[in-house]
């Protein structure tokens, strides 16, 4: 086990940064866990933006930005979440992302931030690096964490479990104690080693869930590490059929699917179908494509299954008409390149993918979750902000505030507390003759949870559908804790351990959830 220290935060994107550097600059030691190497998050694939401040004459309020939250999160947003985020999260973009860090926003001719329009918002109040926002920050955030003092970064450790008293204390008196996190297991690859990682208080930051579905537009590493651990460590866990689809990821068949901004259409970029037709009008002909993702979303795989279409088009003309494209979204320009297309005179496949999960850890304004010791931020928590449907750009300044006020809330809570001596808890136990793992079975089982849930658990549900869907896991959820109780640890089964558990969380708030409301959609 190793010395106790204030702060454990796991996960190293825009939640966990922000937390540890918070926490970091009120005193508190901190040690910062990435699963890759820093900077190889999420946050770095996001693109469009994050909420900032209009400039004063585009009539933008609190109350305007919360409305839209709200319209967006289909009557499900919890509403202190919602007006804390409106209220404090954009001055806390500016302050702290543009002003302390340096983040390269692009900026207007009066030398500010000048923001750009997403589907659902209604000001121009976006604030953006092109269309590489999360990379500029997160670049901006890993050099932070890297030269604060406070912060030590451990980098390329896998999450195994959380610690947590009664669980892993020896005593058998401490049966009678509420549960309390004390740190967590982690597992190094490159030595084999599973160490004990002990902290006053831990914070949750591990991100979403997106790998589980075999479409979509994140990375590998977003296998729900920090939800599967904080629901065996019995923490309270909510809305997790809410997963978000991204209505336009650029399809190209056998290949991962790529993100295409949502700032495409923020900026005017149509919605058509093979025949040339703004196909939303059918659906949505007061928003169009600025509708709320689900909508939009439902509208492409309504339109794909009428007409047979393996996909619908993304039309840039209307907006290479006014700008630039090569300099305002060079990302998609070099991926849409990179599958020979030119979007100056062709339209640009796409399909929906999943993108984000709206559910998570259950946590209050302050990032406590339901377990004593536990903070959480971003992707892996549920602070009830986005309701059944996430509003664009929100989830980086989610991230970011959360982060901050689970920090202050944890380094506030600092001290008092019994704490069990680290020779009072048990080490990790590594079976006595592991069998190796087979990356071919592992391979196999990522196959069947990712085509299952994209079937049986994407944009449109059924209760029958979910029923199967929930049988063929629960089989394969039994062979995989199997293999993990005997196999030698690898990451790979470490994330497959977790997705298959966060994957029966979806299929059984989906099946248990007869209601349709926002990205949940039960067509029975
Ligand atoms: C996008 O650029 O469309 C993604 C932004 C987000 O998911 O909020």
């Amino acid at each position: 086990m190793s010395h106790t220290v204030d702060l454990l935060v796991l996960g190293a994107g825009i939640a966990g940064c922000s937390a540890a550097l918070r926490a970091a600059d009120l005193g508190a030691s901190v040690v910062l866990v990435a699963k890759d190497e820093l900077g190889g998050t999420n946050t770095s694939w996001a693109q469009g933006g994050i909420i900032g401040l209009a400039p004063p004459e585009a009539g933008d309020s609190p109350a305007l930005l919360a409305a839209d939250i709200e319209g967006a999160g289909a009557g499900l947003c919890r509403r202190e979440a919602v007006q804390v985020l409106a209220e404090e999260g954009p001055k806390l973009c500016r302050s702290f992302l543009w002003e302390r860090l340096g983040v390269p926003f692009d900026l207007g001719e009066n030398g500010t931030p000048d923001p750009t329009a997403e589907a659902a918002h209604s000001a121009r109040r976006i604030y953006h690096a092109k269309d590489a926002t999360g990379l500029a920050i997160q670049t901006a955030l890993s050099a932070a964490v890297r030269q604060h003092p406070n912060i030590q970064v451990r980098e390329r450790l896998c999450l195994v479990d959380l610690i947590t008293s009664p669980h892993h204390c020896l005593s058998p008196v401490r049966v009678y104690d509420p549960i309390r996190v004390h740190g967590a297991f982690l597992f190094d690859p490159a030595t084999g080693e599973v160490e004990g990682a002990l902290a006053r208080r831990t914070l949750l930051a591990t991100g979403g869930l997106g790998y589980l579905y075999l479409h979509t537009t994140n990375p590998p590493s977003a296998t729900g590490d920090g939800l599967a651990a904080a629901y065996r460590a019995s923490a309270r866990i909510v809305n997790c059929e809410y997963v978000q689809f991204h209505p336009t990821a650029l399809y190209s068949p056998g290949k991962p699917r790529t993100l295409l901004t949502e700032a495409l259409r923020g900026e005017g970029a149509w919605l058509v179908n093979r025949k040339g037709e703004r196909f939303m009008a059918k659906y949505e002909p007061e928003h169009m494509e600025l509708a709320p993702r689900d909508v939009v979303s439902r509208a492409i795989f309504q339109e794909m299954a009428a007409s047979g279409e393996a996909n619908v088009y993304l039309d840039l003309a209307p907006l290479a008409a006014r700008l630039d494209l090569d300099a305002h979204f060079p990302t998609v320009m070099a991926a849409c390149q990179a599958e020979g297309l030119d979007p100056h005179r062709q339209r640009i496949p796409v399909v929906p993918a999943a993108h984000y999960f709206c559910g998570g850890v259950l946590v209050d304004l302050e990032g406590r979750t339901s377990l004593s010791g536990l903070f959480a931020a971003g992707e892996v928590a549920c602070t009830g902000l986005h309701g059944a449907n996430r509003l664009a750009s929100t989830s980086l300044l989610e991230g970011l505030l959360w982060g901050f006020r689970g920090a202050e809330a944890a380094v506030r809570d600092l001290g008092g507390e019994d704490h069990p001596d680290p020779g009072d808890l048990a080490q990790w136990r590594m079976p006595k003759a592991p069998e190796p793992t087979d990356p071919l079975l592992i391979e196999q089982d990522w196959g069947l949870i990712r085509s299952t849930l994209w079937n049986y658990a994407g944009i449109v549900r059924t209760g029958d559908r979910l029923t199967r869907a929930k049988a063929d896991l629960h089989y394969l959820a039994h062979r995989i804790e199997r293999f993990y109780h005997e196999a030698s640890l690898s990451r790979e089964l470490l994330e497959l351990r977790s997705g298959i558990l966060c994957a029966r969380l979806i299929l059984n708030a989906a099946l248990q959830n007869p209601e349709s409301r926002g990205c949940h959609y039960r067509v029975d």
